[in-house]
């Protein structure tokens, strides 16, 4: 193998061990903790395994963590209410509302109804916004997009006039992180372009990137020979394609790929996310310390 392989696992636990001390100074000097609510509608599998990620790791930084699950059947007006109750609660610093919800509910409403001021997903359009404007605007980055600006920091990857090219261009991941890449500022000042399913020419334009970040959720869809031989190369894909027994557990567990060849592109790559263990590490990590952030903004305390 060639490329060096950005391991988020092991930068998640730098960065959580940066927070817990952060937090355990904090509860000293304020006497109190950042508080967190993780909003679960209905029992989808996948969620609750999310949810409990994020309820663990709240846990082990020393924060509040509010569990608050409804029945799938709950109407629209009574989880706008619950919203509101929160951002009302002056012992919660984060709202996130596990998505996707059940169709009767219009998730943009329950989005929007969350304070920016606590969207610890950086979900809201006023977080968008601030997102794009950029610098000391921004106060909650998106989780992903976040923890892949971290990766390629941390990795010490040069973005200063990079040619970075994204794939994919959702709002959680595809235009935020073109969004980032493109700001003034260390760890920015790339040359973005975003490309997407009714581009031309893809391969062409993954090609010429330095930087190139796939989030089309298509296993395997860039293939090694689309690589520029030393780019760094970031795979946001999580794709289910099968089963395999847990090792550790002799449990049946998903067998994940990514949206790259990444035994062939670890060859002609200078550095590269493994999935799992690259992207996916990262977003829950953010997430605390969008709350902590969330937390000094409430507190006077500078970010
Ligand atoms: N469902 C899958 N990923 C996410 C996420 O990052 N935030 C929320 N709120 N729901 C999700």
């Amino acid at each position: 193998m060639s490329a060096k392989l950005i391991n988020g696992k092991e930068i998640r636990e730098d960065i959580l061990e940066e927070l817990g001390r952060e937090t355990l100074a904090l509860k000293e000097k304020t006497g109190k903790v950042p508080g967190l609510v993780t909003i679960l509608v209905g029992e989808n599998p996948a969620s609750i395994s999310y949810v409990t990620s994020k309820i663990k790791t709240a846990k082990s930084l020393g924060f509040k963590e509010v569990q608050d699950t409804q029945s799938i059947d709950i109407s629209e007006v009574d989880l706008l209410s619950l919203v509101d109750k929160y951002n009302h609660d002056d012992t919660i610093n984060g709202i996130l509302v596990q998505l996707p919800l059940p169709s009767h509910i219009d998730e943009k409403k329950v989005l929007n109804a969350i304070d920016p001021d606590k969207d610890v997903d950086g979900f809201h359009p006023v977080n968008v916004g601030r997102l794009m404007i950029g610098g000391d605007e921004v106060k909650f980055p998106p989780c992903t997009p976040a923890g892949i600006m971290e990766l390629i920091v941390r990795a010490g990857v040069e973005t200063e006039g990079a040619e970075a090219v994204v794939v994919g261009r959702s709002n959680i991941v595809g235009k935020p992180i073109a969004n980032m890449l493109v700001q003034k500022g260390p760890g920015a000042n790339a040359t973005v372009t975003i490309v997407h399913t009714r581009t031309k020419n893809l391969a062409d334009h993954c090609r010429r990137a330095d930087i190139l970040v796939v989030a089309a959720g298509v296993p395997d869809l860039v293939k090694p020979e689309w690589i520029k031989p030393g780019a760094c190369v970031i795979d946001v894909g999580v794709n289910r394609v099968g089963e395999k027994i847990s090792e550790k557990t002799g449990r049946k567990i998903a067998l994940l790929k990514g949206d790259v060849d990444f035994d062939k592109a670890k060859e002609i790559a200078g550095f590269i996310t493994p999935v799992p263990g690259g992207v996916g590490p990262m977003t829950i990590t953010m997430l605390m310390r969008n709350t902590l952030n969330s937390f000094k903004y409430s507190n006077n305390i500078p970010v």
